[in-house]
């Protein structure tokens, strides 16, 4: 496989760059002092000469990175800072919000550090933006003319169009227009921009960004995604169910969402419910307790997935001991509660055993939700 650039701009004389001011790069970088050099001279050779740019490296490595960058940034004709995160969060994500916040030029372009991304599409992306007027313009791999040349291994490119087919599912209005959601290389306009809203974990920023932002306007620039210069990629399988974290993360920032999201848990405790009930009559303890303990592992199970996908930001307040003792009341009071209000709805109302039933589960569910809100997730 080839590194197929962009024809290179030729290196300008430091003394014609303006001064910083229409477009900062943001890189994070996890220990990649050997792809450094190479970036920042594929920057200089096509980026000043028609853009004046400053470049900002958000740092979380353990290696020399830091050190390369500084010494690598004397023989740069535009200026380069250096922000080293003691204490990470949020990964890359959180490290490129961190790079954007600093930023105080008009456009924000996000690339990565190990030359994946050509830097000679920075003034395109820019440009296009200008043009068309657009708050954001992603480089796709997936519109004719980009590709996804660098996506080594036939595992990797498959996991890649199955989470961009999931998220594209899940998010259809919002990512209307964006081809390629999960590309880490775009150029954002700085007034199109709510960074105090982003809550990055991970590796998907424009997804964060598309999502929460909602800039006004998306247009797109084809790219050809290379293969990596030096190093390996840093994500692991965690990454992996840190993205599905995201994405639930995401899914339910409405209270709405975040009902049906508890639904769905809800539903799916079934069937570690079942399994139990169905594994303790067989070893013969009588129905009841054995009714009784299995519904305890639905619980569980619920407090487990919630606690992880729904609440994860909401944990801080109470120990989790103390918030699992709330849940495991409200579920059981749920529980205990439905018999009276089917007799009320039969005996007050009128209403016949089947509806009143249906409305004492619809009833019993909205309460949980609520309860669960308030009594186990807020301060
Ligand atoms: N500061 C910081 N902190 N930087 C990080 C971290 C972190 O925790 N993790 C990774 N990076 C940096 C890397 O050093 C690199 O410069 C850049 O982020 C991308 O990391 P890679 O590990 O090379 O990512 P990838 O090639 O597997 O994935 C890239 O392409 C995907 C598309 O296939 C990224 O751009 C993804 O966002 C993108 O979805
Ligand atoms: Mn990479």
């Amino acid at each position: 496989m080839t590194h197929e650039y962009l024809a290179p701009v030729p290196a300008v004389d430091a003394a014609e760059v303006p001064e910083p001011g229409a477009v900062t790069v943001v890189v994070p970088t996890y220990n990649e002092s050997a792809n450094i050099r190479r970036l920042l001279r594929l920057i200089t050779e096509s980026v000043p000469a028609r853009l004046p740019c400053e470049v900002v490296f958000v740092d979380d490595s353990t290696d020399d990175t830091p050190q390369v960058i500084a010494e690598a940034a004397q023989d740069c004709p535009f200026p380069v800072t250096v922000l080293h995160r003691d204490e990470p969060t949020g990964g890359l994500g959180g490290a490129v919000v961190e790079g954007m916040k600093a930023a105080a030029s008009e456009w924000i372009v996000v690339m990565d550090g190990d030359c994946q991304h050509p830097p000679s599409l920075v003034p395109e992306l820019v440009a296009t933006g200008q043009r068309t007027g657009a708050g954001l313009v992603v480089a796709s791999r997936y519109l004719p003319g980009g590709s996804r040349a660098g996506l080594a291994g036939g595992y990797r490119v498959a996991v890649s169009r199955a989470a961009t087919w999931l998220t594209k599912a899940l998010f259809p209005r919002r990512l209307r227009g964006i081809s390629d959601p999960m590309s880490g290389f775009f150029a954002v306009r700085r007034a199109d921009l709510t960074a105090d809203t982003l809550k990055p974990l991970g590796y998907k920023i424009l997804l964060e960004l598309a999502v929460r932002s909602r800039p006004r306007a998306v247009a797109e620039v084809p790219f050809v995604f290379q293969e990596r210069y030096a190093g390996e990629s840093k994500s692991t399988a965690r990454e992996g169910l840190r993205f599905l974290r995201h994405l639930a993360g995401l899914r339910t920032a409405s209270p709405l969402a975040r009902m049906i999201g508890f639904g769905l848990i809800g539903a799916s405790g079934f069937a570690p419910n079942l399994l139990g009930l169905w594994a303790l009559t067989a070893l013969g303890v009588h129905y009841l307790p054995a009714e009784i303990l299995a519904n305890q592992l639905g619980v569980a199970w619920n407090f487990l997935l919630i606690e992880q996908l729904l609440f994860r930001d909401r944990r801080a307040h109470r120990r989790w001991w103390d918030r699992l003792g709330r849940f495991a009341l409200l579920a059981n009071a749920d529980l205990v509660l439905r018999i009276p209000l089917i007799a009320l709805f039969v005996h007050r109302f009128a209403m016949g055993a089947l509806p009143a039933t249906a409305l004492a589960l619809v009833t019993t569910f909205v309460l949980r939700f609520v309860g669960t809100e308030a009594l186990v997730y807020l301060p």
